[in-house]
């Protein structure tokens, strides 16, 4: 297996196009280049942010600096057929785990982010009708020519990663993890990835914004808020740092 090198927190892109900022290109890279210089050299992607279009925008942006590409490390995933006008074909919204599409959804990855490789690859959801020989002779093609270099999945149950990893190693399960969302520390998806030696990543780690917007009216959440203020006094940082600094954590 090539060497790991994913920084420990990771900067997900899902609200920079379209389904939130809105970002032109030199925003893009002002943000890529802020986060590089905090160590975040890891930026989070799927096909489908922004109904398939931030990963253009992005990789419009890497085009134009393209000595950022060696320095960072690019997560995507695949898996979910969005409609949308931007991809006129598909009809019914729905989960495609077959090795012709997670292929077509790799290829069309690389195009967009205007790379040549891609350093992890994540099915989406859990796909209902997936079968894990697909998947690992789709991932099998795609790392033995290079273009995907590791391999995981989100939102997948242990019995579902389980499946998986049984017929192809998985670096990462991507999951809903935050100090608002406690299920899996007691469903055995953290058990597991201890056991199997699988990487959690979390996504959301701070709920989305709740912590804050519930900050006034949630007694959980005000709970929160008191000891992380008096843990930033402790630490000598804001109190939204102690949360966790940026989107995203790779635990
Ligand atoms: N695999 C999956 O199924 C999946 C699903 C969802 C997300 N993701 C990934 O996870 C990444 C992060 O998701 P997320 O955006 O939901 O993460 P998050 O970090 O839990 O939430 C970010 C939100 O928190 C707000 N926030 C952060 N610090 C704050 C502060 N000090 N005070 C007030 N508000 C604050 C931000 O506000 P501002 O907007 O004002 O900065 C933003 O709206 C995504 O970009 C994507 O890559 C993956």
């Amino acid at each position: 297996m090539s060497e790991i090198k994913f920084s420990p927190v990771i900067a997900g892109t899902m609200k920079w196009g379209v389904w939130g900022s809105k970002f032109d290109t030199n925003e893009y890279l002002q943000l890529i280049d802020d986060c590089m210089q905090m160590g975040v050299t890891t930026f989070d992607h799927a096909d489908i942010y922004g109904h398939y279009t931030t990963e253009e925008e992005f990789g419009k942006a890497l085009a134009e600096r393209k000595e950022l590409r060696s320095q960072m490390q690019l997560i995507t995933k695949c898996g979910i057929k969005m409609v949308t006008p931007n991809q006129p074909h598909h009809a019914i919204k729905h989960y495609d785990t077959s090795k012709e599409h997670i292929i077509h959804s790799a290829h069309l990855s690389l195009k967009h982010l205007h790379t040549d490789y891609i350093d992890l690859l994540l099915i989406h959801r859990p796909d209902p009708l997936m079968h894990p020989d697909e998947i690992a002779e789709a991932f099998t093609q795609l790392k033995e020519q290079g273009k995907v270099l590791h391999f995981g999945v989100s939102n997948f149950t242990p019995s579902q990663v389980e499946m998986i990893a049984s017929r192809f190693p998985i670096l990462t399960n991507q999951i809903e993890i935050s100090i608002l969302y406690l299920k899996p520390f007691i469903d055995g998806t953290l058990d597991q990835c201890i056991t199997k030696n699988i990487i959690p990543t979390a996504w959301s780690p701070l709920g989305g914004g709740n912590l804050f917007a519930l900050a006034q009216e949630d007694e959980r959440a005000k709970r929160i808020i008191a000891v992380a203020d008096i843990l930033a006094e402790k630490y000598s940082v804001a109190p939204g740092m102690v949360h966790v600094v940026e989107s995203f954590y790779w635990t």
